[in-house]
């Protein structure tokens, strides 16, 4: 007989070893939280879960990309796989939840299954992935990509900040650039992913879980605006000024965001000004700009909107304009048959049907929807505040997440 009080303490873990992970050495931050992919904090970080995924009965090895993955037997040896998992890379002081949470529920559901001697006719395993929030490079979900098999190559162009190749960044840790595809996996029965929600719709509904239907699709570009650097003196009909360019650019984004539908969302989210000074009329600006939406055809429409509004501003102010895409994610529908069986583990757990979301935000679930069927449980977090150290869960939602995690793998056990 499971007491309720066991499976609480896994929920209160899961928690608390987020919060541990939140500082050094798991952090490449002196203060807050940075883990960005293949950085010396995410290779901490990767020890760290590799001790926590070996106590709870898993075997642990790392891919070709630098994903961790527990893996924990089923039945037989050729027995499918249910992969339960996120990311461990975080945003720039970023939050201590975002990603890294649906990986400590992971272990800790297989931790509750190897105490009670469970095996099901299919293995578990909890995967970790880097690289979720192309934090450090332009790259992005190259572990779920290479899991999926979608990654087919790697852009020597690509450099961090520091103009580190992800090529050198992978050799760094070991792993070979030519064996990469090698991390596609195969025979998975499914891939299920808890996430703190990041938007307020559970919070304002008062309930601690949701069920998602689906993910919206991304674009990001980065945009570079080359007017002339002068003399704060220039006469100002006389000026190319970049910064003024893309502030003018930054509020038509807004707008056009803001014009909707409802579900996209427009954001500039990082802007450099090269050699700028007090004295200096800006010559050369780089910005990104990132839209999302979930209703097909939306995204596309908002991107030729803006794209348009950005030459029509740079022609006006003699600005040479230049626009690459740096990232086109299709957004995914959760499967409904795992739809129904998490609903279930919800109603069962908590006694409510749960409200069925969308999710603005990126996740690994919507490239591995390519692979197999997946489902995402989202848990509430404080005021929907995410990428920011505020970020914040309550205990009891984590343990709630918990319960229906487990819940849900042996309903998937038993509909087999
Ligand atoms: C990741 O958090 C994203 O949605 O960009
Ligand atoms: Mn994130
Ligand atoms: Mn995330």
């Amino acid at each position: 007989m499971i007491q309720a009080s066991e499976i609480q303490a896994g929920g209160t873990r899961a928690k608390v070893r987020c919060d541990e992970l939140g500082g050094s050495p798991y952090s490449d931050q002196a203060d807050g939280l940075f883990r960005p992919y293949l950085g010396p904090a995410h290779r901490a970080t990767l020890g760290r879960l590799a001790g926590w995924m070996d106590e709870a009965g898993m075997s642990v090895e790392t891919d070709a990309v630098g994903t961790i993955i527990g893996h924990y037997a089923g039945t037989t040896p050729d027995a499918p796989v249910l992969l339960i998992g996120s990311h461990v890379d975080s945003v720039r002081d970023g939050g201590r939840y975002d990603g890294i949470l649906g990986v400590t529920l992971g272990i800790e559901a297989v931790a509750h299954f190897h105490r009670h001697n469970r095996r099901f006719p299919f293995a578990l395993e909890v995967i970790g992935f880097g690289d979720e929030e192309g934090s450090r490079f332009s790259t992005y979900m190259m572990g779920s990509r290479s899991a999926a098999g979608l990654a087919q190559t790697i852009d020597d162009s690509v450099t961090d900040r520091d103009g580190i190749t992800l090529r050198k960044a992978l050799a760094d840790w070991g792993l070979s650039t030519t064996r990469f595809k090698t991390a596609r996996r195969e025979n998975v029965l499914a891939y299920v992913e808890a996430h703190i929600e990041q938007a307020p719709h559970l919070e304002r509904a008062a309930l601690p879980l949701g069920l998602v239907r689906g993910i919206a699709s991304q674009y990001r570009y980065r945009i570079t605006l080359e007017g002339q650097a002068a003399h704060a003196g220039t006469a100002m009909h006389e000026r190319r000024d970049a910064l003024a360019a893309a502030a003018e650019s930054i509020t038509a984004i807004e707008a056009i965001g803001a014009a909707g539908p409802d579900d996209l969302v427009t954001t500039v989210g990082f802007l450099t000004v090269e050699n700028g000074a007090p004295n200096v009329v800006p010559g050369h600006v780089i910005m990104t700009v990132d839209i999302r939406a979930v209703t097909p055809g939306v995204r596309e429409n908002a991107a030729r909107q803006i794209l348009e509004a950005l030459e029509a501003i740079s022609l006006k102010r003699n600005i040479t304009l230049s626009v690459e895409q740096v990232q086109d994610l299709q957004g995914a529908l959760c499967d409904e048959a795992l739809n129904a069986i998490l609903r279930k583990a919800i109603i069962d757990t908590m006694g409510y049907t749960p409200p069925v979301l969308l999710s603005q935000a990126g996740h690994d679930a919507m490239i591995m929807a390519h692979l197999a069927p997946m489902t995402m449980l989202f848990i509430r977090c404080a005021g929907g505040i995410s990428h920011n150290p505020a970020e914040s869960v309550e205990n009891d939602d984590v343990e709630a997440a918990h319960r229906t995690l487990v819940s849900f793998i042996t309903r998937v056990g038993e509909e087999r």
